[in-house]
C-alpha cells in the first residue's frame, strides 16, 4: 500500500504546509548526521509546534477532517465512560477527572452533560494534551455544548504533584510516536528516515540498545524468534508515561481505551508488515512521507506492553476487556431501554450509535479497554462483564 492515486489534491496552501514540515524534518536529519528513527519522524510530523498534524490548523477529528473516534461519533459511548467515571467519584469522594488527549473536546463534553445529568460531577475536569494548537478548538467545544460547565475545565501543561479520581485517555496510545523495526538476519534493525534525492525515504541502520532489548522481551514473551523480514512497532515511550502517571496519581483510576491487542497477537506472522496506518479524509494509507501534516499517523497498541509499563510503574492493572464488554458492564443497555421515550430519528440514532461501537466487525472487539488502578479496590462495572487479563 502507497499514497493512494486518487486523493483530492493539495491546496497552494496544504502544499506550503506539507513542504515547511518537510523542510523542518529534513534540517533535523541533517542535524543528526542524516539518519533519524520512526519515533523522532512521528513526534515531529505529528507535534512539531506550528507545523505538526495536532499542533497546526488542520481539522484533524469529526466527518469533516480525516478519521472519527468514538466520543465524535457515537455519544453513548461517553456516556457509558461518564458512569464509569461516577462510580469512581463515588468511592473516592472528593475527587477530579483529567482527561489525556482531549481531540476536538467531545468526549470530555458528553462526559460532562452526563454527571451533570447523574448529580456526580468532579470539582475539576482537567485536559492535559500535547498539543497546545487542540486547546482552543477543546474551549470551543465546552462552550458550545455546556457553557454551564465550562467553569470546571482546567487545561494543564503537565501532570499534578498529586492526582486523586479518574484519568481517561481514548485514543491516546496509538497517537504515541512509536520505534520501527525489521529483523534482518535474526538482528533486529530499526527504521528510520533519511534525506535522499530531494525526498524523505526509509533507510535501515542497526537497531540501538532500548530497541533491541524490547524485541528480544517480546520474543521472548511470545515464545518465539520473530520470522526474518518481520517489520512491527514498539513504543518505547510507555515506561516513562506511566512512570508519570505513578508519580501523580495518589488514588485512582486510570482507563485507557484504544484500537490494539494483546501481544501475542500483535506480533503474530500474518501481522508481519506491521500496524502503522496514516488517516488522511477517511481513507487510510501506509506512506507516512507523502502528506506530511495533513494526515494523521497512527499505530495499534500492543496492550500487553501497555499493562506491563504500569506495573513496573508500580500501578495494578484491575481490568482489560473489549469495547464492547466494556461499556454493556458501564450500562449501554439501559441507554437503549430509553429508546421507547424517543421518536423514530432518535432511536434509529441511538442504536446506529450502539452497533458501531458494540459490533465485533466495527469497533466492539478491535477496540480494547484497560483498567489501571493506584490505590482502588473497589470493583469496577466496565470490567465486570468479561475479565480478559489472562491474554495480556
Ligand atoms: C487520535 S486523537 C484522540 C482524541 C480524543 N481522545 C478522541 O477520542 O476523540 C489523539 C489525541 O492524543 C493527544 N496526545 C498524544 N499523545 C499524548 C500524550 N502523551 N499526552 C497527552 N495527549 C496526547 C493528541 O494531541 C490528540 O489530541
Amino acid at each position: 500500500m502507497s499514497l493512494p492515486a486518487d486523493l483530492p489534491p493539495l491546496t497552494p496552501d496544504e502544499s506550503a504546509h506539507a513542504r515547511a514540515l518537510e523542510d523542518r524534518i529534513r534540517v533535523e536529519i541533517e542535524t543528526r548526521d542524516g539518519w533519524i528513527g520512526f519515533a523522532r519522524f512521528m513526534e515531529l510530523a505529528l507535534y512539531e509546534p506550528g507545523l505538526g498534524y495536532y499542533s497546526a490548523g488542520a481539522h484533524k477529528l469529526g466527518a469533516a477532517g480525516d478519521f472519527v473516534t468514538a466520543p465524535e461519533v457515537a455519544p453513548v459511548f461517553s456516556r457509558c465512560v461518564a458512569r464509569q467515571c461516577a462510580e469512581v467519584l463515588a468511592t473516592l469522594g472528593d475527587a477530579d477527572i483529567l482527561e489525556f488527549g482531549a481531540g476536538s473536546g467531545a468526549m470530555a463534553a458528553t462526559v460532562l452533560e452526563e454527571l451533570a445529568r447523574l448529580e456526580a460531577l468532579p470539582a475539576r475536569y482537567c485536559i492535559l494534551d500535547v498539543s497546545a494548537d487542540l486547546r482552543e478548538r477543546q474551549q470551543a467545544t465546552l462552550a458550545n455544548a455546556c457553557p454551564q460547565l465550562a467553569d470546571r475545565v482546567v487545561w494543564l501543561d503537565r501532570l499534578p504533584d498529586s492526582f486523586t479520581g479518574v484519568m481517561l485517555a481514548n485514543e491516546v496510545l496509538d497517537a504515541m510516536p512509536v520505534e520501527r523495526f525489521a529483523i534482518r538476519g535474526g538482528t533486529v534493525n530499526a527504521l528510520g528516515v533519511t534525506w535522499q534525492l530531494g525526498r524523505l525515504e526509509w533507510s535501515e541502520a542497526r537497531g540501538g540498545a532500548a530497541l533491541e532489548a524490547a524485541v528480544r522481551d517480546i520474543e521472548r514473551e511470545i515464545g518465539r524468534a520473530l520470522p526474518d523480514g518481520f517489520v512491527s512497532e514498539v513504543n518505547l515511550t510507555l515506561a516513562p508515561w506511566f512512570r508519570g502517571i505513578a508519580t501523580a496519581l495518589a488514588h485512582g483510576v486510570l482507563l485507557a481505551i484504544d484500537y490494539g491487542l494483546p501481544r501475542r497477537e500483535y506480533y503474530a506472522a500474518e501481522r508481519r508488515t506491521g500496524t502503522m496506518l496514516c488517516h488522511y479524509r477517511h481513507r487510510f494509507h501506509d506512506d507516512p512521507f507523502g502528506r506530511l501534516g495533513l494526515h494523521d499517523i497512527g499505530s495499534w497498541v500492543d496492550f500487553s506492553a501497555v499493562a506491563g509499563a504500569a506495573q513496573a510503574a508500580g500501578l495494578e492493572v484491575t481490568g482489560f476487556t473489549t469495547q464492547a464488554h466494556f461499556l454493556i458492564g458501564c450500562g449501554i443497555g439501559t441507554f437503549m431501554s430509553e429508546v421507547a421515550a424517543l421518536d423514530l430519528v432518535q432511536r434509529l440514532n441511538l442504536s446506529r450509535q450502539a452497533m458501531l461501537l458494540t459490533l465485533p466487525g466495527e469497533m466492539g472487539e478491535r477496540f480494547k479497554a484497560l483498567g489501571v488502578t493506584r490505590g482502588y479496590d473497589a470493583p469496577l462495572s466496565g470490567f465486570s462483564v468479561r475479565d480478559l487479563r489472562h491474554l495480556l
